[in-house]
This record gives structure tokens, C-alpha cells and sequence, in this order.
């Protein structure tokens, strides 16, 4: 179903996650039907474009699609404007206000794709011009700040300006079709919950892998890091959606509720045993996909830093259901695939009758694999099948979903920017989230800022440190293969 007619400012409009991401995300919910003509796109940044210099480039990012499209590409085009503004000055901001002004029934969604610097001074400007009035709402993208206090600040200041229940706060891992299944497998079959507890999981992994390197990032990352920017949101995100109680409904507060109950029992890692939990990582040159790469700080500038590109962790959730279940977290740049898959490991059997029979038993394990090629597997023991006796065999049941259902998952951003039009915040982060997130990160990234060890290199190509399967190998466990 369409949407109501809404006009959608992207601050930020020419970067790279605008350009990559959310305007294709744009242009596949326009095709699909769902965005209605008396809706408007634009974009804003610093650069001297007018609304045609756009187009051009909004029809650059859309690619092969604009071209198989080309009628509903200029359709689409016709619905994107462009506005020049810096946040810190005064000088075409009347204009841009008379613009939004010129729908005043249009839903207004104010997506700041821009470095949190700028957040407070873009809302306090949309403040004065009254734009956070009415059905308006802000979307800020991740990072929200680089540790508690910063992330503190932010909220307060977009707080005087947007109410909560105006403020999204995008973590687009929980718009991923898999992570939303997680909702229904555990919460629509009475198959799994059950067994969902610390009883009958051994352990639970996550991994979030991918191949690209630094990139045109550089200013943003070597200030962040992976544990910055990949675990503190997308990938306790993951583990809240795993880890959380049954929510008595689906509405935005019950599913909130639950996911930061987990993240406020989440066991510190901090001074004291965070040499033991956690290692960190940074590429050396070696091979991607074929193709010699640089390391990381070939990458860099000055060529200096001690920012990690990977972070390996044992977390433990200390309530009833997880004590004792350790779950193994890892993420990095420059690995072999891009790959994410979330593996819940069950215990084995209490007791085997397969003492004198070919092949081992072994674990169960229920895979779910965000990307690429979402699905689900579960790996079960099974009788090879012929004669010859009873051989064991590990098989996974597997359900591609693109397989089965013969449809192109949308991209996270399609559905979660629908959302914000929508006025549902399930999906989002609410400000406790955040804070609880950095909370548990904080001391992580001041133990390692006082250990002042530098991160441990690793070959670009490869599955990260040594010390990372060293990790989890100590506790008599590996990490998941998918031929396992
Ligand atoms: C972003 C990070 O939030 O997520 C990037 O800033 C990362 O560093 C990206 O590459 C990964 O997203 P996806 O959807 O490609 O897995």
C-alpha cells in the first residue's frame, strides 16, 4: 500500500550513504508503488547543485536500475529537489523553510545522513524555522556520538527540538529481512522457545564479515573503529533480537522494553578482563577477492594509527535465561567474504546410543544468515541414507529464502525510511537503547585506550588475528564454517 504523501530532506544528500543507499532504497519503493506522486525528495548538502545537478547524480546512483526504468526513473526524478545549505550559516535557510512550507500537509521526515557534529545545529535551525512542528520527525544515522557523555549530549539537544516520539534513530541491521524473521521464528513457532535458554544453548555466534576496506571513509573511521562502529549498534542490536524475553506484543515499547533489559545485563568488559574477552585487529596488505589490497595504514594518510578494523568478543548476558551461554561476537573489514549469520549452538545429547556406528555426532545448530543470500539453516544428525549400516551425517535443513520464495529481498533502508513516514518506531533505537549500548561499550574502549597495546595485524584476506580463533577455541568451541 502507498504511503501518505510526505516530503523526505536528506541533509547529508550528496555523501555517501545518501547516494549508495537510500536514494536507490527511494527509487525501488517508487517503482513498487508505495510512494505517492505529491511526495517530494530533497536533498540537501554544502555543494552549489541546483535541482538539475541533482537529478544527475540521483540517476548516476541508481544505475542499470534507472536504465531498465526509464520512464519510472524520470518519474521519480521529477519528485527530487536540491537545496544548498550549511548548517552553520544563515544564508538559504528562508528559502529552504518557504519549500517545505509549500506542502504544509505533507508527513516531514528530516534524515540527518551527516556526521553527528552537525545534528544539533541542523535541528536547532529546523526549530527556529518551526519545521519540527506537526507530523514531523527527524531520522539521525548512526554513530549517535563516540561515547555515552557525546551520545548524552546529542539526545538532549535534538531532545529540545524533536520530542522522543518524533526521533528516529536508524540502526538499519534491524531492517534486514533475517533479523526480522528472528521475531517470528522465536515468537511464531512454539518449536524454538522452548529450547531458547542457557538448559539447552551451548553458545551463540555472530559474526558481521565483509571484504571492503577503508575506502573514502577515512576521516569517519580511523576516529571510530569497529567496535564504534559496528558492535555498539548493529551487532548488539543482533544479539538483543536473539537474547530478548518474548514481548507481550509487537508494539514499538514492548519490543524496546525487552531489547534493553538485555543490554542493561550485559556483563561488563572493562579494565579487568577485557585483555581476556576481547581482541582487536588491524589489516596489513594482502588479497581480497582476488585482487592485492593495502593494508590499512597504506589506507591512511599520515599513516599512523592504532584504530581496529576488527574486534573479536565473549559477551555474557547475566539473567536466568543466558548465565553461563557466552556469546562470541566478530566483526572486520578485509575478511575472505561478506558475510553475517547469527549461529545459536545447541548442547549435545545427554547421552549417545551411537557408540559403535560411523560418524560422529554433532552439534545442532540453527543458522541464520543476514546476507548475502538470506536464509535459514538448521544443522541436524542424520542417518546417511543406503545400506551399509547406521553412518552419521551432518546435514543442514536449509531454506534459502530467495530460493523459496523467488523474490529479491528489499533493502534494509526501503523498509525502515517507509517506517519513519509511517510513524512506527519499532525498528529504531529509543534514547535508553543508545545510552544502555554505550554503557557497556565505554569501559571496553577505555580499558583498551589504558592497556595502550596497538592492535594486533592481521593479512587483509584472512579470518582476522590469530588471538580471534584463540578466543574462542580456549573454551573448546570454534568458530562456525558453513561446511561444518
Ligand atoms: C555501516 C558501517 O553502519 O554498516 C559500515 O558504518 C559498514 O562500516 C556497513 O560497512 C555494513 O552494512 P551492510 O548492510 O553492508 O552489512
Amino acid at each position: 500500500l502507498p504511503v501518505d504523501p510526505f516530503d523526505l530532506v536528506i541533509f547529508g544528500g550528496t555523501g555517501d550513504l545518501a547516494v549508495r543507499k537510500l536514494l536507490p532504497a527511494l527509487f525501488h519503493r517508487y517503482v513498487a508503488g508505495q510512494i505517492r506522486p505529491a511526495s517530494r525528495i530533497i536533498g540537501v548538502a554544502r555543494e552549489p547543485l541546483d535541482d538539475d545537478g541533482y537529478r544527475g547524480m540521483v540517476r548516476d546512483a541508481l544505475g542499470k536500475a534507472a536504465t531498465d526504468l526509464p520512464q519510472q526513473c524520470d518519474d521519480f526524478l521529477a519528485l527530487i529537489g536540491y537545496r544548498p545549505l550549511d548548517a552553520r550559516k544563515d544564508e538559504g535557510w528562508d528559502g529552504f523553510a518557504a519549500l517545505v512550507g509549500e506542502r504544509p500537509d505533507n508527513i516531514r521526515v528530516f534524515y540527518l545522513s551527516t556526521s553527528p557534529e552537525l545534528f544539533v545545529d541542523i535541528c536547532e535551525r529546523l526549530g527556529k524555522y518551526g519545521l519540527n512542528q506537526g507530523a514531523s520527525r527527524v531520522v539521525l544515522e548512526k554513530p549517535i556520538g563516540r561515547d555515552l557523555a557525546s551520545a548524552n549530549k546529542i539526545n538532549d539537544d535534538v531532545g529540545r527540538v524533536f520530542a522522543e516520539s518524533q526521533t528516529y534513530r536508524i540502526d538499519h541491521y534491524l531492517g534486514k529481512e533475517t533479523v526480522q524473521n528472528l521475531l517470528a521464528l522465536r515468537f511464531g513457532n512454539a518449536l524454538f522457545e522452548p529450547l531458547w535458554n542457557a538448559s539447552h544453548i551451548d553458545h551463540v555466534q555472530i559474526t558481521v564479515a565483509e571484504t571492503l576496506g577503508l575506502g573514502r571513509r577515512a576521516g569517519y573511521y580511523d576516529r571510530a573503529g569497529a567496535l564504534r562502529d559496528m558492535v555498539q549498534n548493529h551487532m548488539l542490536q543482533l544479539l538483543c533480537m536473539v537474547a530478548m524475553e518474548p514481548p507481550a506484543s509487537l508494539s514499538p515499547d514492548a519490543v524496546r522494553d525487552e531489547k534493553l533489559k538485555v543490554l542493561r545485563a550485559l556483563k561488563p568488559i572493562d579494565g579487568d578482563n577485557a585483555a581476556q574477552l576481547t581482541v582487536r585487529g588491524q589489516y596489513r596488505a594482502g588479497a581480497s577477492e582476488g585482487q592485492s589490497v593495502p593494508g590499512y595504514l597504506d589506507e591512511l594518510d599520515g599513516g599512523k594509527s592504532s584504530t581496529e578494523t576488527f574486534v573479536a568478543l565473549k559477551a555474557e548476558i547475566g539473567n536466568w535465561r543466558w548465565a553461563g551461554v557466552p556469546f562470541y561476537l566478530r566483526t572486520g573489514k578485509r575478511l575472505p567474504e561478506r558475510v553475517s549469520e547469527i549461529v545459536v549452538a545447541f548442547k549435545p545429547v545427554p547421552h549417545s546410543i551411537f557408540e559403535g556406528s560411523v560418524g560422529a555426532l554433532a552439534q545442532n545448530k540453527l543458522v541464520l544468515r543476514l546476507q548475502p543470500d538470506e536464509g535459514v539453516k538448521l544443522w541436524l544428525t542424520i542417518k546417511d541414507p543406503g545400506p551399509g549400516g547406521l553412518r552419521l551425517r551432518h546435514v543442514p535443513l536449509d531454506m534459502s529464502f530467495a530460493e523459496a520464495f523467488g523474490v529479491q529481498q528489499p533493502d534494509a533502508y526501503e523498509r525502515l525510511i517507509l517506517d519513519v513516514v509511517r510513524g512506527n518506531p519499532t525498528l529504531f533505537m529509543r534514547r535508553d537503547e543508545v545510552e544502555a549500548a554505550w554503557r557497556w561499550a565505554g569501559p571496553i574502549l577505555a580499558a583498551w585506550a589504558a592497556s595502550n597495546e596497538p592492535p594486533r595485524p592481521y593479512t587483509a584476506g584472512s579470518w582476522g588475528p590469530s588471538a580471534a580463533v584463540a578466543l574462542i577455541e580456549r573454551d573448546g568451541r570454534t568458530w562456525h564454517e558453513d561446511n561444518d
